[in-house]
């Protein structure tokens, strides 16, 4: 009985280490003074490394909060948050700080750079914070830079010098500088036009295929997620479908 019972932890832990990401049954429920608001509501899913997945649904269905939740930004109110294997839905603040450092990038629609401070400054950026020395920072935000296909000739401009479309390049650099397997996007070309998102849809598939990335894209729009190879439909909190993108979007060039 108790064999059997070890085999079956380790089938689960042989599962769970399969997968960059396994949900299940999470949910949030924030509490106010007017109530109860259920924001996710026992999603359960599982993403593989190196998948390229787009979560897509309308403002308000709980995005951003599910992926505060996968990004380590936040814990959820129940159920379990598997992530390279190791459950961390309970974990502190430092541990979970820790583990973003370790394992995953963030890029936001705002690009939320330092705008009186150089390029590579702004890619070295969450170095400082992890402790790394100055001479290293600014190899691995070169390295960084890159991987994003940052152009040499604007490497020491200030970043708000840059055009929109560089500076969520400049965003992307700074997602990689800690060498995540593991990048979150939340609505990353909502501030750009159609052509300069394109290029930076690309960037993502370049970082998921030509570097075995796991990309995360979150958007509320049908045509950017088309990007991606695969579909997780988010509506009220609750998975609405998940399913191959068969029509996917590529970039030419
Ligand atoms: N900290 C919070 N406290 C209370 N309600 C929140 C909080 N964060 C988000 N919500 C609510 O949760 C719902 C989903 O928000 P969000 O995850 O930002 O959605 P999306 O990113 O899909 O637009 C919204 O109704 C929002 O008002
Ligand atoms: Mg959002």
């Amino acid at each position: 009985m108790a064999a059997f019972a070890l085999a079956v932890v380790r089938e689960d832990d042989r599962q769970n280490k399969m997968h960059m990401i396994k949900c299940k049954n999470i949910s949030k429920t924030y509490t106010s003074g007017a109530g109860e608001t259920r924001v996710l509501k026992s999603v359960s899913f599982t993403i593989r490394g190196g998948e390229f997945v787009a979560i897509m649904g309308p403002s308000g269905s709980g995005k951003s909060t599910l992926m505060h939740i996968l990004g380590c930004l936040d814990t959820p109110t129940a159920g379990h948050y598997f992530l390279d294997g190791n459950d961390v839905s309970n974990l502190s603040d430092d541990e979970l700080a820790a583990v973003r450092m370790q394992k995953i990038g963030f890029v936001f629609q705002a690009f939320n750079l330092l705008p009186r401070a150089t390029v590579v400054r702004n890619v070295a950026l969450p170095l400082v914070y992890a402790g790394i020395p100055s001479a290293k920072r600014e190899l691995l935000a070169k390295k960084a830079l890159d991987g994003a296909a940052f152009p040499e000739g604007f490497r020491n401009h200030y970043s708000n010098q840059l055009s929109g479309g560089m500076m969520q390049r400049v965003a992307i650099a700074r997602a990689l500088v800690n060498n995540p397997a593991l990048v979150f996007a939340d609505e990353p070309t909502g501030n750009l036009d159609t052509k300069t998102g394109e290029i930076v849809l690309k960037t993502f598939q370049d970082l998921n295929e030509k570097q075995k990335r796991t990309i995360v894209l979150i958007t509320h729009e049908p045509y950017i997620a088309e990007y991606a190879e695969r579909v997780i439909h988010i509506r009220d909190g609750e998975i609405v479908s998940d399913s191959k993108n068969h029509t996917r979007r590529q970039v030419a060039g």
